[in-house]
Parts: C-alpha cells; structure tokens; sequence
C-alpha cells in the first residue's frame, strides 16, 4: 500500500466513524417506542397530533434534554371507551405534550423536582395541568389529580432524550376535571343478561300464544 491510499483509507475511516456517531446521537421516538410493540396507541397519536416530528426536531437542538412519559396499551385500554376519540384535536396535542417535560430526569433526579413539575402542556395552576412526582424508595408515582400513575421501566435514555414507561395515562385536570377512572363494577351484568333473555323468551311465547288465540277467535267468528 502506498502512503496515498492509507492517507485516504482513514479518511473514510474518519468519515464512517462520525456518520454512525451522529446516527447514534439522534434518537427517534418512534423507533424506541416501537422496539417494545406495546405503544401502538400511544404510536398513533404521536403520529397524528404531530408530536413525534417535534419531539424529534427538539431533541436534537435541546442542551437540557426531554423527558418522554410513555403509557403502553394496556394503559389505554384501562380507560373508558371513547375517552380518547371524544378529544378534539387540541386537547389530544395536549394530552401528548402533559406527557413531556423539556428536561432529562433521570431516575435519581425525581426526587429534586419541586410540585408542580410543567410539562410541555404548559399551565400548572389549579384545574390547569399540573403534574405532581413523588418518589419513595425506588418508587416514583405521578400524580395528575385525576389519576396516579406509577413509573415504569426505563425505555430509552441518553443526554438529549430519557423515555419512561407509565402504568397510566396521564390525564390533566383541565380536560379530565370530572372523569371518573373506573367504571362501575360488571358484577351485576350477567343475571340481569339471563333475566332479559328469559323475559324475551317468555314474551315471544305469550306473543305466540296471543296469535294463536287471535287466529282460534277469527277462525270462530268466521264459522259462526
Ligand atoms: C400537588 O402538589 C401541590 C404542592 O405540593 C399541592 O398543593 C397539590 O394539592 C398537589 N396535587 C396533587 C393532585 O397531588
Ligand atoms: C342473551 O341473548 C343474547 C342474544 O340475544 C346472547 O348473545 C347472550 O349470550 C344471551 N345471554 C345469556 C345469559 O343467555
């Protein structure tokens, strides 16, 4: 080899190297959401509301990093049906950016945010958004004033962006003021199903026996 090709094997080298350097500095949300295949929900409405381009484009230009709260499928599924789809458009951007905060938080630093902690929703103030963190032990609980989410593991974390998974949606204040989380227990559903069965069973049988009597009343009239 002479001392020309070694010169510029390294440059490509050098070049190789730093393109896989700043692949590796620019997460994407979605990628590391995605890996799991428990987020789909939570997938779509990044997608929709927007907020994965955004959080992308901020991640990069942030020097105090972001902070991404994500709920699994599960979560959503806890909630009642229709909660999400009966959001405007507004209120979904909301919903995405209350689970944001535009700082790194590692798991140690939970216990130094002071309550109400902003997130990206913006107002922290009474029937606004604010998020309270509490953290006992190894445990770090959310608190929304309408729902108390417990954090779960660690998804994804580097200097620009951390991504953690939340057992709950968390719904703000200002949207979800007179939400009640839990829907009233099914235990009673299925005797008053087999009662409405049997009540239905029991009118088609006196519906047929009224036809039948109607028709034995025609039948007589006709004869006489
Ligand atoms: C959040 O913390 C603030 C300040 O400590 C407190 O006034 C408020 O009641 C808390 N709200 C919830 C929902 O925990
Ligand atoms: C009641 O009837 C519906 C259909 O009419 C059926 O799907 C359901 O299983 C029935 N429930 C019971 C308890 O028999």
């Amino acid at each position: 080899m002479t001392k020309q090709t070694v010169f510029s094997f390294s440059l490509v080298l050098i070049f190789l190297f730093h393109c896989t350097k700043t692949i590796a500095q620019t997460p994407d949300i979605l990628k590391i959401l995605d890996k799991p295949g428990e987020f789909t929900v939570f997938i779509r409405l990044l997608k929709s509301t927007g907020m994965s381009d955004q959080i992308n484009g901020e991640v990069q230009k942030s020097t105090s990093g972001y902070t991404v709260f994500a709920p699994n499928d599960k979560a959503f599924s806890d909630l009642r049906s229709g909660t999400i789809n009966s959001l405007t458009d507004l209120q979904k951007v909301q919903l995405i950016q209350f689970h944001i905060l535009a700082t790194g938080v590692t798991l140690s630093n939970f216990q130094t945010l002071s309550n109400p902690v902003p997130t990206q929703a913006g107002g922290i103030g009474k029937g606004e958004f604010p998020l309270n963190v509490t953290s006992s032990g190894k445990q770090v609980q959310l608190a929304t004033g309408v729902v108390k989410a417990t954090l779960g593991k660690t998804l994804y974390s580097d200097d620009n962006l951390i991504v953690y998974q939340v057992d709950k949606v968390l719904l703000p204040l200002d949207i979800f003021s007179g939400y009640e989380p839990t829907v009233s227990a099914p235990a009673e559903s299925p005797p008053v199903a087999t009662k409405v069965n049997e009540s239905g069973a029991e009118s088609l049988i006196l519906n047929g026996m009224w036809l039948y009597i109607g028709m034995a009343v025609n039948i007589a009239a006709f004869s006489l």
